[in-house]
């Protein structure tokens, strides 16, 4: 184990459902106890002995490559960290050849490092404009580090309305929150947010889970034209006074918004798998109801709810739906459990309740 093992942390954000053979390591360090010799590749050497910048920065930065570092190691684990060699790209993005792809943030003495490995491939794919298939970005601010308001110029009046649906004690996290996203996907399209603030929108969080999910406009879709209408989900979390947050996207792997009659289709098959080996005689329809007529209990429903949540890969508030239901005493149609998957798939507010979301 080495020296400063004591000072990282690997659980410092939940990373959420990974993408099918992709591993994935966050470390965060909050002090450095070795030497800059004992980690570094002679060519960083060089950069760390020729970087002119104050003392902080120059801290934080072998403190960043000491975190991303840890993180690359414990995914190939027989490395020493002076043999693990990070390079920036022309855009600043760092880089470990032929290694796992990785994003380094530091604030306030602290740093956050995320590496991931695996996926379809790590060749470049340089046609669709992205050098990697795997992409991963990752954040931290400083509650404590106080500044001016800064959401008129940081959010879109869209973004802002996100905030105002929030407790007001809330609203200073989760501004930084949604401020962390977007360094995350900008990072991870390895062009940080050059392309403007507003370029990178908030389009939905979810104050349950932390998830916040960040669709892409103009000068960032210039770079990135085939991400238009994707959802980029970026998952989020505060440990004290920090929050962070993380996105690990493999490409062609990010969920679409699906159409109602995409979400109808996938329910109707879904239902059939369910009751395959039921006496139901008829074939379940859009209208057939749940309870009454398909002869569902409670923990079938709980079945295929989360069964529907994985599948798209997002929470949504089965809970109170059931519990509206319960309290109402009537059935759910697939039709109208469709409407609430597509709602929550596209995006109403995680303040709303589970009444004002049903369509
Ligand atoms: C990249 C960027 C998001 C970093 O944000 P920051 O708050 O300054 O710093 P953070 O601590 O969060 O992250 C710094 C790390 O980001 C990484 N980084 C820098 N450029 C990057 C890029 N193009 N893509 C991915 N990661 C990048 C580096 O690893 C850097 O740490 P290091 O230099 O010590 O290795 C930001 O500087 C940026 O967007 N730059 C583009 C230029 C620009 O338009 N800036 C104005 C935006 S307000």
């Amino acid at each position: 184990m080495s020296a400063f093992a004591s000072t990282l942390n690997h659980s410092v954000i939940p990373l959420g459902m990974l993408p099918e053979s992709v591993r994935a390591v966050c470390c965060r360090l909050d002090s450095l106890t070795c030497e800059p010799d004992d980690m570094l590749s002679p060519r960083e050497r060089e950069q760390w002995t020729q970087m002119r910048a104050v003392e902080k920065r120059r801290q934080e930065w072998l403190l960043g490559r000491c975190a991303a570092k840890s993180a690359v190691r414990m995914l190939a684990e027989k490395l020493l960290l002076k043999e693990i060699e990070i390079i920036p790209d022309a855009y600043g993005c760092p880089r470990v050849a032929g290694g796992p792809v990785i994003s380094i943030a530091h604030s306030q003495g602290v740093a956050v490092a995320l590496a991931a490995i695996g996926g379809r491939s790590e060749r470049p794919t340089q046609a669709k404009g992205l050098p990697h298939n795997l992409l991963v970005g990752v954040d931290l601010e400083s509650l404590h580090h106080r500044r001016e308001d800064f959401e008129s110029v940081a959010f879109h009046s869209d973004e802002r309305s996100l905030l105002d649906t929030l407790l007001p004690d809330l609203r200073q996290e989760w501004a930084l929150r949604m401020w962390c996203a977007k360094e995350a996907v900008g990072k991870a399209l390895g062009r940080g947010l050059s392309a403007g603030l507003l370029a990178f929108r908030i389009h939905h969080l979810n104050p349950a889970t932390g998830a916040i999910e960040v669709e892409l406009h103009d000068g960032a879709l210039q770079h990135f034209p085939h991400l238009r209408g994707q959802l980029l989900s970026v998952n989020t979390a505060r440990a004290s006074e920090f929050v962070f947050s993380a996105i690990i996207y493999q490409q062609g792997a990010v969920r679409m918004r699906p159409s109602r009659q995409e979400i109808l289709d996938y329910l109707l098959h879904k239902m059939g798998e369910l009751t395959q080996d039921w006496d139901y005689p008829d074939p379940v329809r859009p209208e057939s109801l749940l309870f009454t007529e398909l002869g569902f209990e409670s923990l079938d429903a709980v079945v295929l709810c989360t069964a529907i949540q994985e599948h798209y890969q997002t929470p949504m508030p089965f809970a109170e739906l059931l519990a509206e239901i319960g309290q109402q005493q009537r059935d759910l149609s697939i039709d109208e459990l469709t409407g609430f998957v597509h709602t929550h798939l596209n995006g109403s507010s995680g303040a709303e309740s589970a009444t004002g979301r049903l369509q």
